[in-house]
């Protein structure tokens, strides 16, 4: 059987890939393995292994069925490892973090078909993440894998390349162990790519892509925010009382002759109170409005819709983890301007109970937040990793979600006593401060302690925190000097981890950091002091 004599609806299909592609490399590649099976089908010769009994016409319908994708699974995996002359391989799709086995040939049972495991440091998390194939040619010598974890692995060979529909990715496409010890080459690769084109091309129109592609609610919010042909963002009472847009100004939405007007109702120095927010209940206003204004006001808004991020399935686990990140550094930025304690300290605690709630759901989320943390030597940013590594630190000593809420408030509102403090005395360098600007300085403890404790809204040992978080074990911290047991347990959290972040903070920048493992050695080099 030669091309020439190819049934027609194949014939397009080919066309299809070829207008996609371009890669007439790529195409002979292909015709020939098609070429190939066929003859082999024809002359009555065992075809290869895994195509048996499988003609041109099935495989051609089959990759760019919108109809037939279960079908399609199985095909595109006995093509690819047939056709790259592997002992393995898989297709499977991505959701968030995990990866579904849609076809698996050469896998051991208790993965199999239809099996799903978490992507992690694996060739199929790289796939995800640059969006490019990949080819390893010795696992033993990569250090970018961990072939031990790789539960779908086997032999020293592999190359995977992702399925892309409209440039994002939603499977992957793997074989690996090339039989009599071959490395993978470069028509392998593209081979693999035209394959995986192919296969894209069926999921695109299908149902499985609509699921795959469904909006998450981060893009969601995202979008809604820069929507240019809305300049104001609709908000839920809730919010505004005492929570993000607390101190924004509100709007109404009204209609005259059909001409949507937005009026001012309330400047954002006046607090929107209970008795407000009865009369708009009684005029049956659900919407209040806020004004878009820039990245702020973004992650405010995001701020609102915390608890409906997280509980969104669509979203990964590190997209929740860096807008966690950024809300929180957004809203100690508005600490620092906010007259209003109250509604700091709501803002804080909703957080608080949030990450501590994600904490408790998802026990590798220490990982996520590694690879967000900035070390900026910023007030917000170093509150907000103080607050975060605390968190995790008192995860890991053991105390109890509930103790562990009064812990991160604490934590995230340690240094709360320095907006007493003039920006003069707090930008400026510690050796370079007069002695009484010094002085002034070590009193945010005292004032942080007045303002928290003051709101009769906190368990004490969180308004401790403030007070104590510069005392040391031996007795040399200040304000008072306070030895030993005197300090209470929190607040020795809180001086080894304000410590370590003002140390990581001076450190110039790396990739990752070491956190727990630096931790856990101050603990032992500094016993004493802590
Ligand atoms: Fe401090
Ligand atoms: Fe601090």
């Amino acid at each position: 059987m030669t091309i020439a004599t190819l049934d027609n609806a194949v014939c397009e299909d080919i066309k299809t890939v070829q207008d996609t592609l371009h890669d007439i490399k790529c195409l002979t590649k292909l015709y020939q393995l098609l070429r190939n099976v066929c003859d082999a089908n024809e002359s009555g010769e065992n075809a290869h292994d895994t195509l048996e009994g499988l003609n041109l016409r099935e495989i051609g319908h089959a990759l760019i069925s919108v109809l037939d994708l279960e079908k399609l699974f199985p095909l595109v995996n006995n093509f690819t490892v047939s056709g790259t002359n592997s002992l393995s391989g898989i297709v499977a799709l991505v959701t968030g973090e995990e990866a579904h086995i849609k076809s698996s040939i050469g896998l051991p049972q208790s993965i199999g078909n239809n099996g799903i495991f978490k992507i992690g440091e694996d060739p199929i998390e790289w796939v995800v993440k640059y969006g490019n194939s990949i080819v390893v040619s010795d696992f033993e010598k990569d250090k970018r894998f961990n072939k031990h974890t790789m539960l779908w692995f086997s032999g020293n060979t592999l190359l995977c390349v992702p399925i892309k529909v409209r440039n994002k990715v939603v499977g992957v496409i793997g074989v690996n162990n090339k039989k009599y010890g071959e490395f993978y080459t470069d028509g392998d690769v593209r081979f693999l790519e035209m394959i995986a084109a192919y296969t894209s091309i069926a999921i695109k129109d299908s149902d499985l892509y609509s699921v795959s592609n469904k909006v998450n609610k981060i893009d969601q919010l995202t979008t809604t925010y820069h929507d240019k042909s809305n300049k104001y963002l609709p908000v839920n009472l809730r919010s505004i009382k005492t929570g993000a847009f607390s101190e924004c100004d509100v709007y109404l939405k009204t209609a005259v002759n059909h001409e949507i007007s937005y009026l001012l109702y309330c400047k954002g120095n006046k607090l929107f109170d209970d008795e407000r927010k009865e009369s708009f209940v009684k005029k049956n206003i659900n919407k209040i409005y806020v004004a878009k204004n820039g990245n702020a006001q973004y992650l405010r808004y995001m701020e609102a819709n915390l608890v409906d991020i997280m509980n969104d399935e669509l979203s990964t686990r590190q997209e929740k983890i860096e807008i966690i990140y950024n809300i929180a550094t957004n809203m100690l930025t508005d600490t620092l301007k906010s007259s209003n304690i109250f509604v700091i300290i709501e803002r804080g605690k909703e957080l608080i109970t949030v990450i501590l709630d994600f904490m408790s759901r998802d026990k590798e989320v220490y990982s996520n937040f590694k690879k967000v943390l900035v070390y900026k030597g910023n007030a917000p940013n170093h509150s907000v990793n103080v607050a975060v590594m605390g968190l995790l630190f008192g995860q890991y000593l053991g105390i109890s979600t509930g103790d562990l809420l009064s812990l991160g408030i604490g934590l995230l509102f340690h240094d709360i006593g320095k907006m007493k403090i003039d920006a003069h005395t707090l930008n400026n360098e510690f050796d370079n401060l007069t002695k009484v600007e010094k002085e002034m300085l070590r009193k945010h403890s005292d004032m942080g302690y007045v303002l928290l404790s003051g709101t009769g809204n906190l368990p004490r040992e969180a308004s401790l925190i403030a007070k104590q978080h510069h005392e040391q074990y031996n007795g040399k911290g200040y304000p008072y000097g306070l030895k030993g047991e005197e300090i209470h347990y929190y607040s020795r959290i809180a001086h080894i981890v304000d410590e370590f972040e003002t140390d990581l903070s001076k450190i110039a920048e790396s990739e990752t950091k070491p956190v727990f493992q630096v931790l856990q050695r101050m603990v032992k080099e500094k016993r004493r002091k802590l």
